[in-house]
């Protein structure tokens, strides 16, 4: 790679470096280290991570860059914005800092996550997570959080674990499932598919439980299964939680558990979301359902899971099998 790449990587390790110093080893950063540790984050991983913290200063990461190296490139860089004057200062000031780090474990950008004591006002609102904007050597399309940690577990265990968000995948991590990744608080690129579907052949997608993360999960369902032969299946968490939310509350044996042993197949899912849009009390509603629902159990390949999912819904609509298969044959003809 050219030089200009070689030097944005090494001013992101040692921004990474430096941030990482101020959070575990100083006084400015004994706030954020009581942050993570009230949500659960032992100084273990921590270290693993390589979290960070950059205090409420606008020029402290200028001045040290400026220090080591003579001829940095500021700009390029990401980390800093420019003032009307042309002079530069920080981009992340009293946040919590979450390394970004390419597949070889390099770092290429940030996410910064706000103190819970910052209350932005109302005028000037911040993001909960203020990213690195696009540069050189981060390309959000493209990167995938954690996949470096995680591509040996990933390879071993044939799947990958998708979360929402960075929270999410250390919990997966600390609860011992390591073959998990994150999206940069995007939706799924079929860049990123690409990349996993050459170190695997399933994915378990497991976003938040709230509305936001169940459509995305669709979202990304239909993007995986239009451009890839990779299996999907999903975890889907209850009462709006997310996974870190989950491990909170429910501790990460259960997390654990979910995590691997209540994954539901794309129909099952489907099923459910679909339930969102009628009133099941209603008949014309459950007609019109099972219409949907047997538009979609049409598109599975797998006469097994048919058969299983026609018994389910014979049970709980009180419907002859009988009656569904003939509907779904003509389905199927269509
Ligand atoms: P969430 O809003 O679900 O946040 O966004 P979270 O991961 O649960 O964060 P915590 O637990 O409150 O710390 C999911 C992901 O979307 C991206 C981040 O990657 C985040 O992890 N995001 C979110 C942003 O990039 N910017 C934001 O302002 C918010
Ligand atoms: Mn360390
Ligand atoms: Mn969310
Ligand atoms: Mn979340
Ligand atoms: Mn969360």
């Amino acid at each position: 790679k050219n030089s200009t790449h070689q030097k944005l990587i090494e001013m992101h390790e040692h921004a990474k470096s430096f941030f990482h110093h101020i959070l575990v080893n100083t006084e400015v950063g004994k706030d954020a280290m009581t942050y993570l540790e009230q949500r659960g984050i032992s100084r273990e991983y921590i270290d693993e991570f390589e979290l960070g913290f950059a205090p409420d200063n606008r020029d402290i990461l200028l001045k040290v860059m400026q220090k080591e190296f003579k001829d940095g490139l500021f700009d390029e860089s990401g980390l800093f914005v420019e003032r009307d004057d042309g002079t530069f200062m920080d981009r992340f000031f009293n946040r919590v800092m979450f390394p970004i780090k390419d597949a070889k474990g390099k770092t290429i950008g940030f996410s910064g996550r706000q103190m819970p004591t910052d209350q932005p006002d109302k005028d000037k609102k911040q993001p909960k997570y203020l990213n690195s904007p696009e540069t050189e050597i981060f390309n959000k399309r493209e990167v995938i959080y954690n996949f470096h940690l995680a591509r040996p577990h990933i390879r071993k265990t044939n799947e990958v674990y998708l979360f929402e968000g960075f929270m999410d995948v250390m919990a997966s991590y600390m609860s011992g499932v390591k073959n998990a990744v994150a999206t940069m608080g995007t939706s799924l690129t079929e860049q990123q598919i690409h990349r996993l579907e050459r170190v695997c052949e399933d994915v378990t997608i497991c976003y938040d439980g709230d509305s936001a993360g169940i459509n995305a999960t669709n979202r990304a369902i239909e993007l995986l299964t239009n451009n890839t032969a990779i299996g999907v299946q999903v975890v889907s968490l209850p009462n709006k939680l997310d996974p870190d939310d989950y491990r909170m509350t429910y501790g990460t044996d259960a997390l654990e558990n979910e995590l691997l042993h209540h994954k539901k197949t794309v129909f099952q899912f489907k099923r459910v979301y679909l339930m969102q849009d009628f009133n099941l009390a209603n008949e014309s509603d459950v007609l019109a359902y099972l219409e949907l629902v047997l538009k979609e159990l049409a598109m599975i390949p797998s006469v097994i899971e048919k058969d299983f999912a026609l018994t389910q819904l014979s049970e709980e609509f009180n419907l002859s099998k009988e009656t569904l298969q003939l509907q779904l044959n003509q389905l199927i003809q269509d």
